[in-house]
C-alpha cells in the first residue's frame, strides 16, 4: 500500500487549480441512468471513487470512455438493475444509483451500504422516501429491492427528519420520472444538490426550489442526454485555504467559487488568517500566529463536516483553546488520535465534542489515515510538523483528492509518495 511521506516545515506559496468535485461527479454520472442517449461530462476529477461509480455503471450495461477529465456516459445498454456488493462495498455512494433506476426501470435491486469509519450512516430516508413515491421495499440477504406497481413512481410530499445529502439527490433523480408533482421538504442545500438539479432541468426535467430546503419537482416522461459541467470541489478549496493558513503561506487557490465556501472563509478570517476574495480565486495569506476558534458542524450552509479534520490539525497549533463540535456523523474524530500521536493536545468528550488545546509544534510521526478527510487533516498535521511525517492508509486519500502529492509540491511542499 502506498504512503505519504512529508519533511514538514515549508511555508506554501504560489497558485494552486482546484478539481471538479468528486460528491457533484457522482450524482451526476448517476443520473446517466435516467437517459435513453449519451451524456458528456466535463470536469470530472481522476479519483478513485469516479472509478468505482464508472465501473458500476458499465456493469450495469452503460458504455463509459473517461478522457483526460471528460465522461462520456451512454446508457442507452443498461439492462440489468442490481447493483452487486462487490461494487457497492468499495463505495457507500453507490446507493445514488437505486433512485435513477427504479425511476427508468420501475425496479431495481441494489446491495444495502453498510457503516463506514465515521458513522452507521443508514440509508431510512432514501427508502422512506421511495415509498412515499410509490415503491415498495424489500431488504433481503443484504440487499435493497425497490419495485413499483404500474412501473412508474408516483409524485408525492416528501419531508426529510434531517437534510440528507445523498438521500435528496436520490430522491431528485426519482421523482424527476415520476407521474404527477413530488415537494421535498427540509431538502439538503448543498452546491452539489443545485448542480445536480441544473442538470437534470438541463436534460428536461421541471425542478425548481433547489438550494432551498423545499423543493418541487414536477415529473416529465423523458429525459434527453445533455453536456454538463462538474461544480469545483468546496472541500478542496477548503482543504488548500486551511492549509495556507497553517504553514503561514501565502497561496492562491483559482478555479474554485467561493460563494460554496463562506462557512470556512468565515471561520478561518476568524483565526486571524487574511482572505482575498475574488470572484473565481482565493487568496490565503497565513498571519504570523493563529487564533483559536470554535466550531460546529452543520449541513449547508454551516461548516462543513468535510472540512473539520483539517480544520482541526489547524486548531493544534493556535494560539488558544477551542471547542470542535461534530454535529453530522457520530464517530468521526478518529484522526484526532493520530493528531495525538504527533504532539496535538486534544481531548474528546461525549463522542461528539473535542477539546483542541493549541501546543506550539506538532512533531512529525507515523500515521495512519481512517478516512479521507481524515488523511487531508495528517497532510496539514505533516506539512506544519517538525520533521517527517509518514501517512499510511493512502488509498483513503486516493478516493477524493486529485494529484495531491503534485499539488501540495507545486506549492513548495516536501511531499511525496513511497510505493511499497
Ligand atoms: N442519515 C440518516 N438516514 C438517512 C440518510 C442520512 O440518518 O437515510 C444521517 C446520516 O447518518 C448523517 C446525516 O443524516 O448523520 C447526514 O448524512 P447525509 O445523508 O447528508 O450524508 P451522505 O449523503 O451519505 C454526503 C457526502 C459526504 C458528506 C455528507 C455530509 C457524498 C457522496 N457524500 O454523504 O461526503 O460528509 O454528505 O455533508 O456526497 C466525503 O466526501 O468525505 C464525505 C463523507
Amino acid at each position: 500500500m502506498d504512503k505519504i511521506q512529508i519533511n514538514g516545515g515549508r511555508r506554501l506559496s504560489g497558485d494552486v487549480y482546484i478539481s471538479g468535485a468528486k460528491n457533484a461527479a457522482l450524482p451526476l454520472i448517476a443520473s446517466s441512468i435516467l437517459v435513453d442517449g449519451s451524456m458528456v461530462f466535463s470536469n470530472v476529477p481522476r479519483l478513485m471513487d469516479i472509478h468505482s461509480i464508472q465501473l458500476l455503471l458499465e456493469d450495469l450495461g452503460a458504455v463509459c470512455e473517461f478522457d483526460d477529465h471528460t465522461m462520456t456516459v451512454d446508457g442507452r445498454g443498461i439492462h440489468k438493475i442490481e447493483a452487486a456488493y462487490d461494487l457497492v462495498r468499495k463505495m457507500r455512494a453507490s446507493i445514488l444509483v437505486l433512485g435513477p433506476l427504479v425511476a427508468r426501470f420501475g425496479h431495481a435491486k441494489v446491495s444495502m451500504p453498510g457503516g463506514c469509519a465515521i458513522g452507521a450512516r443508514p440509508v431510512n430516508m432514501h427508502l422512506t422516501g421511495l415509498e412515499a413515491l410509490g415503491a415498495e421495499i424489500h431488504i433481503e440477504h443484504g440487499y435493497i429491492e425497490a419495485r413499483t406497481k404500474g412501473g412508474r413512481l408516483t409524485g408525492n410530499e416528501i419531508y426529510f427528519d434531517i437534510p440528507t445529502v445523498t438521500g435528496t439527490e436520490n430522491l431528485m433523480m426519482a421523482a424527476v420520472l415520476a407521474q404527477g408533482k413530488t415537494v421535498l421538504r427540509n431538502a439538503a442545500r448543498e452546491p452539489e444538490i443545485v448542480c445536480l438539479a441544473d442538470a437534470l432541468n438541463t436534460m428536461g426535467a421541471q425542478i425548481s426550489g433547489a438550494g432551498t430546503a423545499i423543493m418541487t419537482i414536477e415529473g416529465v416522461k423523458k429525459l434527453t442526454p445533455a453536456q454538463v459541467s462538474v461544480i469545483p470541489d468546496r472541500i478542496e478549496t477548503g482543504t488548500f485555504m486551511v492549509a495556507a493558513a497553517a504553514t503561514g503561506g501565502d497561496v492562491m487557490i483559482r478555479g474554485c467559487v467561493p460563494d460554496h465556501i463562506g462557512g470556512v472563509i468565515s471561520k478561518l478570517k476568524g483565526t486571524g488568517t487574511d482572505v482575498e476574495v475574488f470572484e473565481d480565486r482565493l487568496r490565503v495569506k497565513g498571519g504570523a500566529s493563529i487564533k483559536s476558534v470554535d466550531i460546529k458542524t452543520l449541513p449547508y450552509p454551516g461548516f462543513p463536516t468535510d472540512m473539520q479534520a483539517q480544520f482541526m490539525a489547524l486548531m493544534a497549533i493556535a494560539n488558544g483553546n477551542c471547542v470542535i463540535h461534530e454535529s453530522i456523523f457520530e464517530n468521526r474524530f478518529i484522526h484526532a488520535n493520530e493528531l495525538l500521536r504527533m504532539g496535538a493536545d486534544i481531548s474528546i468528550s461525549n463522542g461528539n465534542y473535542a477539546m483542541v488545546r493549541g501546543v506550539e509544534k506538532l512533531q512529525g510521526a507515523p500515521v495512519m489515515a481512517s478516512d479521507l478527510r481524515a488523511s487531508a487533516s495528517l497532510v496539514i498535521a505533516g506539512l506544519v510538523a517538525d520533521g517527517t511525517t509518514e501517512i499510511s492508509r493512502v488509498y483513503h486519500m486516493d478516493r477524493g483528492y486529485e494529484g495531491i502529492e503534485e499539488k501540495f509540491s507545486g506549492l513548495g511542499a516536501d511531499i511525496s509518495r513511497i510505493k511499497p
